[in-house]
């Protein structure tokens, strides 16, 4: 048969694997990749999470050998995430020297001083109550919460904190945090801004393994409407203005829109958290057999690409570790 005249045939490109790779324009790394980890009081403990498979609660011992298999990975970076002892009203084990986080930050910088320690920086996991700061009136009192946002982000730095990250939405945040850290003379602890972060229901399983849920309401008194776009980018540069390092879009599946908006309307770097919704969702579909993938870990790639091609040049997932074994293997 007489071949039919076609200007382009773009299936050329794709017979062969060589050609594939050397023509993908996306390729993921674990240089990206940011582990959030969960840190409780003890020893020996390594917790399981039902709705996260491959997920734990770990006491600081057992965070210490994680952070060594995450290092080993090439993964550059941990985000660390507190189970506290004992919550109040005002969640004031976010500021005490001796809290989780801090204790967990002085470990892990002192046996892996090259691995970036983030700290989460929210009052929810610490109160009583589960809202992300000091209420008045059962509301969230933004400005007095900021007061408290400042002595936790100096009681990270102190501990030896690389970069603070706040995700409480309060506003003001990020201004409140680089005044309190040059006040206190660390000059040189960045700021990872939770700058568009949506009222989502994707926090459903991070909030049972933080124990973190609002005890009454919600938080779509602070946290952002879905719907909203343009907003997220009037958050964005409200944050780089004041003086984020890097700034951050959450959730990162259902925003991917947001994600390649924020790429092109700033030039710091761009991260995307990949939260424990869609972790979840992608584990739960695995077990039941419901994706097409003999392979575990294909849809974690497939999910993580999309975000890179998006736009975001940094991604907190709960697949680093699985993903970066997948990509190792792959000889990527
Ligand atoms: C704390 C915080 C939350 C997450 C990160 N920091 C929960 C929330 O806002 O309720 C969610 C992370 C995830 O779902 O993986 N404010």
């Amino acid at each position: 048969m007489k071949p039919v005249p076609l200007k382009s045939r773009p299936r050329r490109l794709r017979r062969l694997s060589g050609l594939r790779d050397m023509t993908r324009e996306t390729r993921l790394s674990p240089s990206q990749f940011i582990a959030p980890l969960f840190v409780m009081h003890g020893a020996r403990v390594r917790r399981p999470i039902a709705s996260m498979p491959g997920q734990f609660q770990l006491s600081v011992d057992e965070l210490l050998r994680e952070a060594a298999i995450i290092q080993g990975l090439g993964i550059p970076a941990v985000l660390l995430f507190a189970i506290p002892k004992r919550k109040d009203a005002a969640g004031s084990e976010a500021w005490a020297p001796g809290g989780i986080v801090q204790q967990a930050t002085r470990a892990l910088k002192k046996k892996f001083p090259g691995l970036v320690v983030i700290t989460d920086l929210c009052f929810c996991e610490y109160t009583t109550h589960g809202h992300c700061g000091v209420l008045k009136g059962g509301v969230v009192d933004n400005d007095a919460t900021l007061r408290l946002i400042a002595r936790t982000a100096v009681a990270q730095a102190k501990a030896g904190a690389d970069l603070v990250a706040p995700s409480g939405m309060m506003d003001g945040t990020v201004k409140t945090i680089r005044a309190a850290l040059d006040r206190a003379r660390f000059i040189d602890t960045g700021i990872l801004a939770y700058a568009a972060k949506y009222a989502s229901v994707f926090y459903g399983p991070f909030r049972d393994v933080a124990g973190s849920a609002p005890r009454f309401g919600d938080r779509r008194g602070y946290q952002m409407d879905p719907p909203n776009a343009r907003e997220a980018l009037r958050e964005i540069k409200t944050d780089v203005a004041e003086g984020a390092d890097i700034v951050m879009v959450k959730p990162a599946l259902a925003y991917l829109d947001v994600i390649a908006a924020a790429r092109k309307a700033v030039d710091v770097p761009i991260c995307a958290y990949n939260v424990s919704g869609e972790y979840a969702m992608v584990k739960a579909a695995e077990k039941l057999a419901w994706l097409d993938g003999a392979s575990e870990s294909r849809a974690a790639l497939e999910v993580l690409t999309a975000i890179k091609r998006a736009g975001a040049d940094l991604i907190i997932t709960y697949h680093a570790i699985e993903a970066a074994r997948r990509l190792r293997r792959a000889g990527a």
